[in-house]
Order: structure tokens, then sequence, then C-alpha cells
């Protein structure tokens, strides 16, 4: 079907009534009709079902932003929603905390470097907003050194064009640097000299980063006495199942994870080191829906499915850029083990990640490389025939 055959006008019926009681037409910002071309791009997706999407009328596409990243292994891939739909019948939130929190806290705490506690919330922004106040509380200090994007709440947005509706003063704690260029961040550290209580940054940006970059910037912010933060919403759980920490090898005090933690289901996390995360203890953060059980019983699942599907692994093939980003990687020890506490995380070729991964998932079972391998090529053959499978048009 070529552009010129595709019909939008349910699409464009939708989008007059939306303009009537939805500000924007769209819960996000990046999936509103003012970013696309009216008539020419699809505007209300219907259904899914692995890379493809469908949208209200009809028309069949291949989704490259896959839920603004959220959705790592497909839609509707099987044995998410299984998982989730047993939970369902079990029920979605308790009056009292449910083991899988206590579950998919130990497992990021076995994959993710820096983690030795995790706390979770619904989104990114929200886990941002939580990790910004556990250093200010950690440190006795306000400043926060940033570069990236960090969510919607008030910390952070008031540095954005769309800061209408945020106190001004805000903005004096919260300072902006450029990434890849180490001047800028010691310009800003000393600028704000003893009152920067973290530097929070999204590891990976549109660039990779450069060699030494981000031990630098580890090494800068605690010489600094502030604490290094890394917001892995995009970057978690591609860059290696452990994130970009665990592919470049720094490791931060504390980091956020969203996005692909659920296969699209709403579910963030902060983690970090234990003496930082009992900071939750004393502060003040708390949601009514923070224990979901679908979204857990999702990311449960989701680390099996991603075992099973061998999705980690043709993630984690190295394409030419990041080939690139690993030639970019911090010249010093690089197949050396990453010290992270009580556990270690080797940064090297993608199988021995996928072997890191699975060792991590096997809850510490030590498995032979022979069967690692075999395994691995078992999870490609079935991810394959998954792929394969087409969705049927409506
Ligand atoms: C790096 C980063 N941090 C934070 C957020 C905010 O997450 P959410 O939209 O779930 O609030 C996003 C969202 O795109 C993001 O890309």
């Amino acid at each position: 079907m070529t552009l010129a055959d595709r019909r939008f006008d349910r699409s464009l019926e939708y989008l007059a009534r939306a303009r009537r009681v939805v500000p924007g037409a769209s819960q996000t910002l990046s999936k509103g009709p003012g970013m696309f071309v009216e008539g020419a791009y699809p505007v209300f997706l219907q259904r899914g079902r692995g890379c493809r999407v469908w949208d209200v009328d009809g028309n069949e596409y291949v989704d490259y932003v896959m839920g603004l990243a959220s959705v790592t292994l497909g839609y509707s891939y099987p044995p998410i929603d299984q998982a989730v739909a047993r939970q369902l019948e079990r029920g979605s939130i308790f009056s009292l905390p449910a083991p899988a929190e206590v579950e998919v806290s130990e497992r990021l705490t076995r994959i993710i470097p820096c983690a030795e506690m995790a706390r979770f919330l619904k989104t990114g922004s929200e886990a941002n907003s939580a990790v910004v106040r556990v250093a200010r509380a950690a440190t006795g200090r306000d400043v926060i050194v940033f570069c990236g994007y960090s969510g919607w709440h008030d910390w952070y947005a008031v540095t954005t064009p769309r800061s209408k509706g945020i106190p001004k003063d805000f903005a004096r704690y919260v300072v902006p640097f450029t990434y890849n260029d180490l001047s800028s961040l010691e310009a800003a550290l000393e600028e704000h000299r003893g009152s920067v209580a973290a530097v929070l940054m999204e590891p990976v940006l549109l660039e990779a980063p450069r060699p030494g970059f981000l031990a630098g910037v580890k090494d800068m912010a605690h010489r600094h006495g502030a604490l290094l933060i890394f917001d892995e919403i995009v970057s978690g759980f591609r860059w290696a199942a452990g994130g970009a920490q665990e592919y470049f090898g720094v490791v931060p005090d504390l980091a956020v994870f969203g996005k692909g933690m659920a296969n699209g289901l709403p579910l963030a996390a902060v983690v970090g080191r234990r003496e930082l995360m009992r900071e939750f203890e004393e502060i003040f953060v708390s949601s009514t829906f923070g224990g979901d059980t679908l979204a857990l019983a999702a990311c449960l699942r989701d680390r099996r499915a991603t075992r099973a599907a061998g999705a980690m692994h043709r993630l984690s093939r190295p394409s030419e850029d990041r080939r690139r980003s690993r030639e970019a990687r911090e010249p010093a020890a690089a197949d050396e083990p990453v010290s992270s506490g009580d556990r270690t995380a080797r940064r090297d070729f993608p199988l021995r990640r996928l072997q890191h991964v699975l060792l991590s998932l096997g809850g510490g079972r030590r498995r032979n490389a022979l069967g690692l391998r075999r395994r691995a090529a078992g999870a490609r053959r079935r991810a394959g025939r998954w792929a394969d499978r087409r969705a049927p048009s409506r």
C-alpha cells in the first residue's frame, strides 16, 4: 500500500473529537498530532502485534518507535500477556506489599551494577524526582547539575521552554552542562562549589561518550562532593541488561530505569547504593500504584522472555554505531571486571554479556560456556520463529 492509497477518515474524525475533549489531543507531547503532518501520518493506533501496528483506519505500519522505546519484545508478546493475565486473575493491586516487589528488586540487584536496593514508581519523571530528592537528602545540598532529558516534573521542566506554571526560583537549583564536554561540567561545579547534590545525566545521548568522558564525570562529581546519577530510562536494558553503566563500565551512585522494564507496562525504578537508598526511609516518596503487580509480573516475565527470545542478544549485537561507541569506551582496563559493591559486571563482547545476563537470571547457578552457547543458539532460533509469525490484517 502506498501513501496515496491510505485512508485517514476515521483517524481525522477521532482527531476532531480529541481536539474538543483532550488538551493537545494526546497524553504525550511526542505522540501529539502537532508533531506530524496531518493527513499523511497515522494519528490513532488501535492495536499492535510484534513490530506491526494498525491505526483506526486499518492501515498497517512497521513501528520503529515501539511505544517510545518502552516495548522491547514486541506488542502483544504472548509470554508477557500470559503472565499479566495470570496476575490479573489474582489481583492487580493490594493493600499490603506483594512478593513481586521483592522478587523484582532482587533481580535488579543481580543485573544492574550500581543496584543494591530498588524502589518502584510508574514513570521516568517520577523516578527522577525521587532520585533527586534522595540525592538532596543524602548530601544536604540543593543544586542538580544535569545533562539530557529528565521528564516533566517541576525541578527539571523549569529548564525547558515550557516552564510556564513553575515557580521561577526553581531554576536556581538546576544547572545544565554539555554532553562530552568535561570543561562545561567543571565550570558548573565550580560556579556552584559546595552546593551541588548530584550530577544527573543520561549516560548516552545521540552521540556515544568520548573516551574517558563518563569516568571523568564520575571523578569530577565525587571530587566536588556530589553524587553521580545515571538516567537509564532509555539506555537501561538496551546497551546491556545492566544498562549503559554495565556497557561502558562506569558505575554511578544511583540510577533510574523505566522504559524497557516491563515491555510497555508502566514501571520505573530508582536503584543504587544501599546507604543512599536508605534515604527513602526518611524522605517522602509514596504512591498507590508503585507496587502494581501487573507491571511487576510483566517485568519478571520480561527477563525470562528476554532470555527465551534471545532479544537481549540481538539488541546487543554490535551495529556500526555500537562498534564506534565501543571504540570510544574508556581506554583504561577495558576488559577488567567492574566492581560494584558485592558483585562484578564485565564489559566485553555480546556473547559474554549474554552469558553474564543468563547467569544473573539463573540466580547465580554456574553454567558452563558450552551450555550457554547452546541455549543462546536455541533462543535465537525461537526468536526467529516468533518474529516470523505475522498478525492477521483487519
Ligand atoms: C531519558 C529520559 N528520562 C526521563 C524520561 C521521562 O519518563 P516518563 O515519560 O516515563 O515520565 C524520559 C522520557 O522520554 C526519558 O527519555
